[in-house]
C-alpha cells in the first residue's frame, strides 16, 4: 500500500476526469459500493478456487462474529447492489461505472499493490453481442482519451455453463496424465476446477498449459455464434485485436467473452485492464430475476504508470503569489486575495517577514506574478504587479488589478 503525492495525483485526477467524460457519453452513471462486504459475497461471486478468494483477500471477524472482506474486485458489489435495489426495475440497460480503492494481498512487484484503484463499467441487463462490443469501444476510447496507444486488446470465449462443463470434462482427462507433474495448486484445480489451471504463473508449468485443449473448440453452436458477432461488430468499429484461446481470466464468474488490454509499459503479465461477460453471476447471488451484463475494471495505478511514462510531469503553477509587508498588510492581501481566487486564479499569501525570503519561495513556486504589499500601496490604492516572466512590473488600480488578473492575465 502507498501514498499518491504531488505532483503524480494531478495526473490520477486528470484520468478519472477524461473516464468520467467518456462515461458521460456512453450513458453510465456512478455507482459508489462499500469498501467492505460480507465475505461470503466474493466467495460466491468471484469463486472459491480462485487465487483471490483463496489467498488474497484481507478478512476479518466484525465485533458480531460476522465475516467481512475489503473488496478485492467490485463487480460482485455492484451485482450485489443491483439485486438489493430492484434494478432490473428502471428503464433499459443499467450502465453503472466506479472507481476506487480495492484490496488484494498479493506480492508486491511494479505496478502491483495491496492497496490498488480500479476505473471500471458493468452494463447490466442485456446478453447481446452488441452490448459487448460497446463496452470494448468505451474502454478503446477512454484510453486514447487520456493518451495511450500502442495497447494489445486481447479477446476470447469461455462459453456458456454448457460449453464450458464439455471444456472443463476434457480437461479434467488430459490433466489425469499431465497434473501430477505440475504445482501443488495445480494438482488441486485438475480435480476441483480445471479451468483454474489455465491461470497457473508457475513458469515451468506452461509448456503443459499450452498443450491442453482449447476452449474455443468446445463453445456450442450459441456461444460461437455469440463470439462471431462480438468480432464482426469490432471489425465494424475497426477495432484491432487478437483471439487468445487462454484468456480464462482470474474470476470464476465470466461467461462468453473476456478481454484484456497489455501495454508496453507494463509488460504481459501486467494487464492494464481486464473484463468480461458474467451472465448467471446474478443468479449466483440469489437473484430471482436473470441479468446478464458485462463489464472490464482498468487498474488506474497501471493506468496512470502508462500516461507518466515518457512525459515529465509538472507541479501545475501558481498564478499570483502574494507577498505583504507587514500586519496590516498581511490583513489586507487576505482579503484581496479571496476577490482574485473568485476569479478562478490560484493566489498564494505569504506569511514570512522577510521580503527577500517570500520572493525566493515565490520563485520556487514558479509563480506567474507576484505582488508586493506594503502600507504605502494600501494607502495609495495602487498595486505593483510583477509578471515573472518577463520581469515586467506595472502599477494598477484595485479594479485594474482584478480587470487585468481576471483577463487571461494582462
Ligand atoms: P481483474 O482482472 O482481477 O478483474 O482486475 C482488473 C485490473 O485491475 C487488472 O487488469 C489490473 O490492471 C488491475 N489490478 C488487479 N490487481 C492489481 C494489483 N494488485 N495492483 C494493481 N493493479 C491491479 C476485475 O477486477 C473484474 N472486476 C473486472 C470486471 C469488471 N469484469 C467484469 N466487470
Amino acid at each position: 500500500m502507498r501514498d499518491i503525492l504531488p505532483p503524480s495525483s494531478a495526473v490520477w485526477n486528470q484520468v478519472e476526469a477524461a473516464a468520467r467524460k467518456i462515461f458521460a457519453r456512453f450513458h453510465y452513471q456512478e455507482i459508489r459500493t462499500p469498501i467492505l462486504e460480507e465475505t461470503a459475497l466474493f466467495a460466491r461471486g468471484v469463486g472459491e478456487e480462485t487465487d483471490i478468494v483463496s489467498k488474497e483477500m484481507y478478512t476479518f471477524e466484525d465485533r458480531d462474529g460476522s465475516s467481512l472482506t475489503l473488496r478485492p474486485e467490485n463487480t460482485a458489489s455492484v451485482l450485489r447492489s443491483y439485486i438489493e435495489h430492484r434494478l432490473d426495475q428502471n428503464a433499459g440497460l443499467q450502465k453503472l461505472y466506479y472507481m476506487g480503492p480495492m484490496f488484494r494481498r498479493e506480492r508486491p512487484q511494479k505496478g502491483r499493490y495491496r492497496q490498488f484503484f480500479q476505473i471500471g463499467a458493468e452494463a447490466i441487463g442485456s446478453d447481446s453481442p452488441a452490448v459487448d462490443a460497446e463496452v470494448i469501444e468505451m474502454v478503446v476510447a477512454l484510453l486514447t482519451e487520456v493518451g495511450i496507444s500502442g495497447f494489445e486488446l486481447l479477446i476470447n470465449s469461455v462459453g456458456s455453463k454448457e460449453s464450458r462443463a464439455k471444456y472443463n470434462e476434457a480437461l479434467r482427462e488430459e490433466l489425469k496424465e499431465v497434473a501430477p507433474k505440475m504445482c501443488s495448486d495445480c494438482q488441486r484445480r485438475a480435480v476441483t476446477n480445471p479451468l483454474r489451471v489455465l491461470d497457473c504463473k508457475v513458469p515451468e508449468d506452461q509448456p503443459m498449459i499450452e498443450k491442453l485443449p482449447s476452449i474455443l473448440s468446445f463453445l456450442n453452436h450459441q456461444d460461437a455464434e455469440h463470439f462471431a458477432r462480438v468480432r464482426e461488430f469490432l471489425d465494424d468499429r475497426q477495432i484491432s485485436y487478437k483471439v487468445q484461446p487462454r484468456l480464462v481470466r482470474g474470476l470464476d464468474y465470466y461467461a462468453r467473452t473476456t478481454f484484456e488490454i497489455t501495454h508496453g509499459a507494463l509488460g504481459a503479465q501486467n494487464a492494464i485492464l481486464g473484463g468480461g461477460r458474467y451472465d448467471g453471476l446474478a443468479e449466483n447471488l440469489g437473484s430471482k430475476v436473470a441479468a446478464p451484463g458485462i463489464g472490464f475494471s482498468i487498474g488506474e495505478d497501471r493506468l496512470v504508470m502508462a500516461v507518466e511514462e515518457g512525459r515529465t510531469i509538472q507541479a501545475k503553477p501558481l498564478d499570483l503569489y502574494i507577498a505583504p509587508m507587514g500586519d496590516n498588510a498581511l490583513r489586507h492581501c487576505a482579503v484581496l486575495a479571496g476577490e482574485i481566487r473568485r476569479l478562478d486564479l490560484s493566489v498564494e499569501v505569504g506569511t514570512d517577514r522577510k521580503l527577500k525570503r517570500m520572493l525566493e519561495l515565490a520563485n520556487k513556486l514558479e509563480a506567474r506574478f507576484t505582488l508586493i504589499v506594503g502600507d504605502n500601496e494600501i494607502l495609495a490604492q495602487t498595486y505593483a504587479l510583477k509578471d515573472m516572466k518577463t520581469g515586467e512590473q506595472r502599477a494598477y488600480s484595485r479594479q485594474g488589478l482584478l480587470e487585468c488578473l481576471g483577463n487571461g492575465h494582462g
